[in-house]
C-alpha cells in the first residue's frame, strides 16, 4: 500500500519535527499534522517563524519549505483522520496523577481518545502508527477499539473499515531533533502484518538507509523504546553518582568520564555529569517500566529501575543544599543569579528540568532569584515554579526582605550580576561560555561564589578574578 495521505495526531515535540522532517523528503506526501490545542496550531501557522510553539535549530527552515505544500497544520482532527491512509498517533503520555498505578503508570487517556477518533472517522484501510512512547501491549487496546468499529461496520452491513497497528517509537533529542531524524542511528518499526510494515517502511527509504531500519514484533518495539531511555538515564545517573565520590575524595569526574568513556565497549556519549537529568521523558519512562516490572510480578527488576529515578532526585537536592552550606549556611536576604532554566540548551522545554526542584529549594532557603534562559519565557518559569514573578519596582525598594524567597526574570546578561552572592550555571547554553569573569566580580558582592553544574566555565578565570568556584565532581576545589 503506498501511502499519499499522513495524519499526525499531536503537533507537540514529536509530531511537529518528525512530520516536518517527513514533508521535506517526501514531496509527493500529504501531510496533516493535527491538535486540539488552537493556540499550538495558531503558533504552527504564524508568519513568524520565531514564534513556533518550539525551538529547535533548523526547524524553522522545514517550516518555511513545506508549510502549505505538503504539510498543513490544524484542528481539522476528523476531517483529516478520514482523509488519511496512515495516522500518526503523536500525543502526550503522561504519568498517572491518579487511580490504579498513580505516579507511575502512564496515562493512556489521550492515546485512547486517539484510537476512538480513527475507529469513528477513518474510512477503508487506516494504518495506525504508534508514535508515543507507550506501555507494552498498548497496541493491544487500540486494536480492541479498532476491531469494535470492524464488527459495527459489518453488523451494520455498511462498508466496513480495516486497521493495522504497527508500533514507531520515536528517538530523537530535542535540541538535536532535526538531525536526529534527518540522520537516525535507527528507524524501529513494530508489527504483525509484513504489508503493513514495508508501507511505513517505504516512507523511512525516501532518506534512511535500509540498512538502519529496523523490523521486530509489536512488543519487541514498544519495549525498546522505554529501555533505550531507562538505558541513557541510568548511564547519567551512573556518572551523577560517580561526581559525588569524586568530590569526597579528590578525583575529577571528567577525567574518569573520560578514562572509562575510551574503553569502547562504554562508549564516551552520556557520561556527563550534571544537575540531574530533566526532559519530559527519562522519568515518566522509567517510572512506567517500573510499573510494568511490578505488574508482571518482578520487583528485584522494579526496585532495580528506580533506583535510577532516586539517584536522580538525590542528585539535585545535593546540588541545592551544598549551594546553601557553601553561603553560610543560610540564603536569607542573597541575591542569586540562575543560569538558564530549560533541561538541556538549544530547547526552550522545561519540562522535569533540573532547574525547577533546585530553584524552589534555593527559594524555600530564602534566598532572592534572579533567572536567565534565552528560550524560556518567564510566564513558562512563573508556572514551573508555582510562584508569580516579582515586579521589578519592588526590587528597587531598598528593603531586603521583600526579595526574599521571590524571583525576577533577567531579558539579557548585562547588569544582573550587580550585588549578587552567588551564580548558578543550570543549562549548557552556549553565551553562558564566554562570560567575563573579572568583569562580574567587580559586580558581585564578596565573599562571591560561582556555582558550574555543567562543566562549561573554566575555573581558573574565575578563580584570577577573586571569585570563589565549585564546579560538579571537581574534588580538588
Ligand atoms: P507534547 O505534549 O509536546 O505534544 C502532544 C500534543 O498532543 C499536545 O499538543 C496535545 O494538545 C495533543 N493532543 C493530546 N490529545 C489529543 C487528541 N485527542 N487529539 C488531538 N491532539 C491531542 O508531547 P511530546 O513531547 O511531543 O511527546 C509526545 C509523545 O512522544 C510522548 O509519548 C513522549 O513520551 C514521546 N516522545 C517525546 C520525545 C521528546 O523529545 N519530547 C521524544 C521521543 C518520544
Ligand atoms: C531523550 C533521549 O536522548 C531520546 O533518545 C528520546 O527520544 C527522548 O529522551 C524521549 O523519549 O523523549 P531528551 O530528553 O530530549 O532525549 O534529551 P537528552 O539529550 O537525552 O537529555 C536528557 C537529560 O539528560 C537532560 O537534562 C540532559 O542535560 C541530561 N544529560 C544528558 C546529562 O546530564 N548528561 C549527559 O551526558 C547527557
Amino acid at each position: 500500500m503506498k501511502i499519499k495521505n499522513i495524519c499526525c495526531i499531536g503537533a507537540g515535540y514529536v509530531g511537529g519535527p518528525t512530520m516536518a522532517v517527513i514533508a521535506e523528503k517526501c514531496k509527493d506526501i500529504i501531510i496533516n499534522v493535527v491538535d486540539v490545542n488552537e493556540e499550538r496550531i495558531k503558533k504552527w501557522n504564524s508568519d513568524h517563524l520565531d514564534e513556533l510553539p518550539i525551538y529547535e535549530p533548523g526547524l524553522d527552515e522545514i517550516i518555511k519549505n513545506c508549510r502549505d505544500k505538503n504539510l498543513y497544520f490544524s484542528n481539522l482532527i476528523e476531517e483529516k483522520i478520514a482523509q488519511a491512509d496512515m495516522v500518526f498517533i503523536s500525543v502526550n503520555t503522561p504519568t498517572k496523577k491518579k487511580g490504579l498505578g498513580a505516579g507511575k503508570a502512564s496515562n493512556l487517556k489521550w492515546v485512547e481518545e486517539c484510537a476512538r477518533q480513527v475507529a469513528k472517522f477513518s474510512n477503508g484501510h487506516t494504518i495506525i502508527v504508534e508514535k508515543s512512547t507507550l506501555p507494552v501491549r498498548t497496541a493491544e487496546v487500540i486494536k480492541s477499539i479498532l476491531d469494535e468499529a470492524k464488527n459495527s461496520g459489518k453488523r451494520n452491513d455498511f462498508t466496513s473499515k480495516t486497521f493495522d497497528v504497527l508500533s514507531n517509537p520515536e528517538f530523537l533529542s530535542e535540541g538535536s531533533a532535526i538531525n536526529d531524524l534527518v540522520n537516525p542511528d535507527r528507524v524501529l518499526i513494530g508489527g504483525d502484518n509484513p504489508e503493513a510494515i514495508e508501507s511505513l517502511a517505504a516512507i523511512y527509504k525516501y532518506w534512511v538507509p535500509e540498512e538502519k531500519i529496523l523490523r521486530t514484533n509489536i512488543w519487541s518495539s514498544e519495549l525498546a523504546k522505554l529501555t533505550a531511555n531507562a538505558f541513557l538515564a541510568q548511564r547519567i545517573s551512573s556518572i551523577n553518582s560517580i561526581s559525588a565520590l569524586c568530590e569526597a575524595t579528590g578525583a575529577d569526574v571528567r577525567e574518569v568520564s573520560r578514562a572509562i568513556g575510551s574503553d569502547s565497549r562504554i562508549g564516551t556519549k552520556f557520561l556527563d555529569s550534571g544537575p540531574g537529568f530533566g526532559g519530559s521523558c527519562f522519568k515518566k519512562d522509567i517510572l512506567n517500566l517500573v510499573y510494568l516490572a511490578d505488574f508482571f510480578g518482578l520487583p528485584e527488576v522494579a526496585t532495580f529501575w528506580e533506583s535510577v529515578v532516586k539517584l536522580n532526585t538525590w542528585h539535585q537536592n545535593r546540588i541545592s543544599q551544598l549551594i546553601t552550606k557553601n553561603l553560610f549556611g543560610t540564603l536569607s536576604n542573597k541575591k542569586i543569579i540562575i543560569l538558564g532554566f530549560a533541561f538541556k540548551a538549544n530547547t526552550n522545554d522545561t519540562r522535569e528540568s533540573a532547574a525547577i526542584q533546585i530553584c524552589k529549594d534555593l527559594l524555600e532557603e530564602g534566598a532572592y532569584l534572579v533567572i536567565h534562559d534565552p528560550k524560556v519565557s518567564p510566564r513558562q518559569i512563573e508556572t514551573d515554579l508555582k510562584k508569580a514573578i516579582f515586579q521589578t519596582n519592588q526590587i528597587e525598594d531598598k528593603s531586603n526582605n521583600i526579595r526574599e524567597s521571590n524571583w525576577s526574570f533577567a531579558n539579557n546578561l548585562s547588569s544582573i550580576f550587580k550585588d549578587a552572592d552567588a551564580v548558578v550555571v543550570l543549562t549548557e547554553w552556549d553565551i553562558y561560555k564566554s562570560i567575563n569573569w573579572n568583569d562580574v566580580s567587580n559586580l558581585m558582592r564578596h565573599p562571591a561564589w560561582i556555582f558550574d553544574t555543567r562543566s562549561i566555565i573554566q575555573g581558573i578565570d574565575v578563580k584570577e578574578s577573586g571569585l570563589n568556584f565549585w564546579q560538579i565532581g571537581d574534588g580538588l576545589i
